[in-house]
């Protein structure tokens, strides 16, 4: 969920709790109100019926059964209210109900004494007689034998019990009411409106993070290099962001962002120029070399073969084939860093010409096959399909890749292996793939293999007992991905490998 989504939807849960508390409020009023102006009636009707008739105790023992008659004409005109004569224990003497009262029943003394007491109340809630357990506005005035005077002790009670229809009907029915009043509707309205107020406020307050969120965005998918406008200057990176210039809490953060994108970009250019350097310097080392390397090895290589047939120079050629041996490991190195340099070069562009890569797999099987028959292994170009698979590829670097991979292939072949190379068309790829049933490589270096100098843990190859130096897989990586291919390595331990270059076959 956005922030903005968030925000409106906190600012209506707010309205609609807001709605319902002034309600609640509005309901609670309401029955306090109709509590409290119920007792003020009853106590001033007890009030007049107790200055009128002071002798009540008197009448009901002398005459109980007209008595009742006449509490029920008191009450004749008050629906919904029945009244008792109470003695100084709660019992009731004489009542206008009809219902008959269980037996020894007493009505609760405290809010009796509580409503006859001169304190002045909001209203008591005191015993229903006809229900009983439940509560209701109750009034209540003292009595007493004979003519009311200032000492004479409390004879009994009369108390009112005035019974709303049900307490739930009440409600209801003061909802209905509030909700049908103006008021409400009113309120309901202002709640509503501040509503849309604040969703739009949200809107317009967070509609600058929206942006900065789709500027830093935009920085995240075009990369350090390109600002928004398109530009490379570093220096243009904090305009290029929304809102830098507010002086509110959002301008800040821009301007923050901003300068942090700076920072990034003028280190992203330094390790770029560093990197050019890096790569600039090993080229031209490894171009400067080459040449005296070669040389060398050519030198060398003709001594060997003057004091080939010279049994007394055997010594002296052991230390000569050493002396070659390490010669051509620093030709090796020397080539595949300098051929690294030059493919990481972002402005290094592919020759591409389009291809049959079968005739490409015969071309290096060839080319090993002297070198394969030597160590004992065979090397094998094979064509499931049978039919030429073309793709658009640069000929001097994918045999570089190819060839690599027939290198390891060899190095870790023992005799009597074979290496099969295979070309077949998977959908709108070409599948490249060196099978080869060597030594294998175990899982756990698998995945590691094209790190620049990662060499798994049998890198001492058994079948030539050389070692490398961890580069030409990495070559091999890098001259897919130029082709905007793939490169997978399946293996399996002392069983062997295959290595299958994926690449975008011509239409
Ligand atoms: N066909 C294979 N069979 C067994 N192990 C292999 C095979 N191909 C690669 N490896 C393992 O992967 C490691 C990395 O190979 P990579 O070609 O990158 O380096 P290298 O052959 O050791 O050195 P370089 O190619 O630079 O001379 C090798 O050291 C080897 O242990
Ligand atoms: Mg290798």
């Amino acid at each position: 969920m956005t922030v903005r989504a968030k925000i409106a939807l906190t600012i209506f849960l707010t309205g609609l709790l807001t709605a319902i508390g002034v309600v609640a409020t509005v309901l609670m009023a309401f029955q306090r109100f109709d509590h409290e102006s119920t007792y003020y009636r009853a106590d001033a009707f007890l009030k007049r019926v107790v200055m009128q008739h002071p002798d009540l105790m008197t009448m009901q023992q002398r005459f109980p059964e007209e008595f009742v008659n006449f509490l029920g004409g008191l009450v004749l005109y008050e629906p919904g209210t029945q009244l008792y004569l109470l003695d100084t224990e709660g019992k009731v003497l004489a009542t206008t109900t009809a219902q008959a009262l269980p037996a020894n029943y007493r009505v609760a003394l405290g809010p009796v004494r509580e409503a006859a007491s001169d304190q002045p109340m909001p209203y008591v809630m005191g015993d229903d007689p006809e229900q009983a357990g439940s509560r209701t506005v109750v009034a209540a005035k003292p009595l007493q034998r004979a003519v009311i005077l200032p000492g004479q002790p409390v004879a009994g009670y009369l108390y009112l019990v005035c019974r709303p229809r049900t307490l739930d009907e009440n409600r209801l029915a003061a909802l209905r009411s509030s909700l049908d009043r103006p008021g409400m509707l009113l309120i309901l309205g202002v709640v509503l409106l501040t509503t849309c107020f604040s969703v739009w406020m949200t809107a317009t307050v967070t509609r600058p993070l929206a942006r900065l969120t789709a500027a830093v965005s935009a920085v995240t998918r075009d990369g350090l290099e390109a600002n928004s406008s398109g530009a490379t200057a570093p220096s243009q990176a904090t305009t290029a962001l929304p809102d830098a210039h507010t002086r509110d809490e959002f301008g800040l953060l821009a301007r923050g962002i901003g300068t942090m994108l700076t920072t990034l970009r003028t280190q992203w250019a330094t390790l770029r120029r560093l990197d050019h350097f890096r790569r600039e310097g090993v080229s031209n080392l490894s171009h400067d070399l080459r040449s005296p390397l070669t040389a060398t090895t050519a030198c060398l290589e003709t001594l060997d073969m003057r004091w080939a047939n010279q049994p007394e120079r055997a010594p002296d050629r052991e230390l000569l084939a050493v002396a070659l041996r390490n010669t051509r490991n620093a030709a090796r190195l020397v080539q595949s860093l300098g051929d690294l340099a030059q493919l990481d070069e972002p402005e290094f562009k592919l020759r591409s010409g389009v291809l049959d890569l079968t005739e490409l797999m015969d071309d290096v099987a060839m080319r090993f096959a002297e070198r394969a028959q030597r160590q004992g292994v065979s090397v094998v170009s094979a064509n499931p399909d049978n039919c030429a698979v073309l793709a658009p590829v640069d000929i001097e670097l994918l045999e570089r890749a190819v060839a690599n991979l027939v290198d390891n292939a060899l190095k870790f072949c023992a005799p009597g292996g074979t290496i099969t190379l295979s070309v077949a068309c998977e959908g709108s790829m070409a599948a490249l793939c060196v099978r080869d049933t060597g030594a294998g490589i175990a899982a756990a270096d698998i995945p590691h293999l094209f790190d620049r100098f990662y060499q798994s843990r049998q890198s001492v190859a058994p079948a030539t007992g050389e070692g490398g130096k961890g580069l030409g897989l990495a070559i091999v990586k890098r001259i897919v991905e130029l082709h905007g291919g793939s490169i997978h390595v399946e293996s399996v331990l002392g069983q062997g490998t295959d290595v299958t270059l994926m690449l975008p076959a011509s239409g």
